[in-house]
């Protein structure tokens, strides 16, 4: 028996890296899983990955009316929902200094307006199921400073907020709330790096290698299930290590 048998899950920039990864180990547990993306291909590509009960649904994020069809699609093609996983996100790597108000505002608009948005359209659904779930996708940045990129952080440092606050709220309906937060993990997301930015950044990789996407999709994957199921309000960090061990920064160094 699978840990998701029967469940329902929705996930969020489940078109690749970490969501696709999500997305694939959710419905090998057992889950129908509605893969969310902003690009339509790569969401009905991983939705064809994974067969039958996967269904792919594209919508911007950060918008609440392609939000509320896609919640609602998602809740009619499934007839409920058990688990939300809110793992879409962006990050554009610019000193403070240099980054625009509109590179702020898309920052914050996609990775944490985007969890008010889908969360609380998703909600009436979550209370009525009696196994629901939310797993948020923070970021070591939230806590450690890595690269320049004070939007990312500091949306990063609000959904570990936002996951500690619902937790609390949303405990009487039964609906657990966490979050996990990578480390540096192999995605497209990082290919935006160069490897000075990374040495710069005094990142190490104590296990001896660079975080995959399924690493993350495991501790997503426990975090939905019953087995975390005297767990809510935690974050927890998915980084090899990698924040155990820093080396004095000066900001001219970054
Ligand atoms: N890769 C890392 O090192 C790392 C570390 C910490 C946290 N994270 C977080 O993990 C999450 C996934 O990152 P990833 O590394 O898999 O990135 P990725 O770029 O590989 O995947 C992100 C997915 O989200 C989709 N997306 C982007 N904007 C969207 C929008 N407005 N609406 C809907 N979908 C949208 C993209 O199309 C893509 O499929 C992000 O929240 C990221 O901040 C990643």
């Amino acid at each position: 028996m699978g840990d998701f048998d029967g469940r329902r899950a929705l996930v969020t920039g489940a078109g690749g890296g970490i969501g696709r990864a999500v997305a694939i180990h959710l419905a090998k547990g057992g889950a129908r899983v509605a893969c969310l993306d902003l690009e339509e291909a790569a969401a009905q590509e991983v939705a064809g990955e994974i067969g039958p009960g996967a269904i792919a649904v594209s919508a911007d994020v950060s918008d609440e009316s392609q939000v509320h069809a896609a919640v609602e699609t998602t809740v009619d093609a499934f007839d409920g929902l058990d688990v939300l996983v809110n793992n879409a996100g962006i990050t554009i790597i610019k000193s403070f200094e240099e980054t625009s108000l509109e590179e702020w505002e898309r920052t914050m608009g996609i990775n944490l307006r985007s969890m008010f948005l889908v969360t609380q359209r998703a909600l009436p659904a979550l209370k009525a199921s009696d196994a629901g779930a939310i797993v948020n996708m923070a970021s070591m940045a939230a806590g450690h400073f890595t690269v320049p990129h004070v939007a990312y952080a500091s949306s990063k440092g609000g959904i570990v907020a936002m996951t500690r606050d619902l937790a609390f709220e949303l405990a009487a309906h039964g609906i657990r709330v966490n979050a996990v937060s990578p480390g540096p993990i192999a995605t497209a997301i990082l290919g935006k790096l160069t490897d000075e930015q990374i040495e710069q950044a005094g990142l190490r990789f104590l296990l001896g290698r660079m975080g995959r996407p399924e690493d993350v999709a495991e501790a997503v994957g426990f975090l939905a299930s019953d087995r975390a199921g005297y767990i809510t309000g935690a974050t927890l960090p998915v980084t090899g290590g990698a924040e155990l061990a820093t080396r004095p920064l000066r900001p001219e160094d970054a």
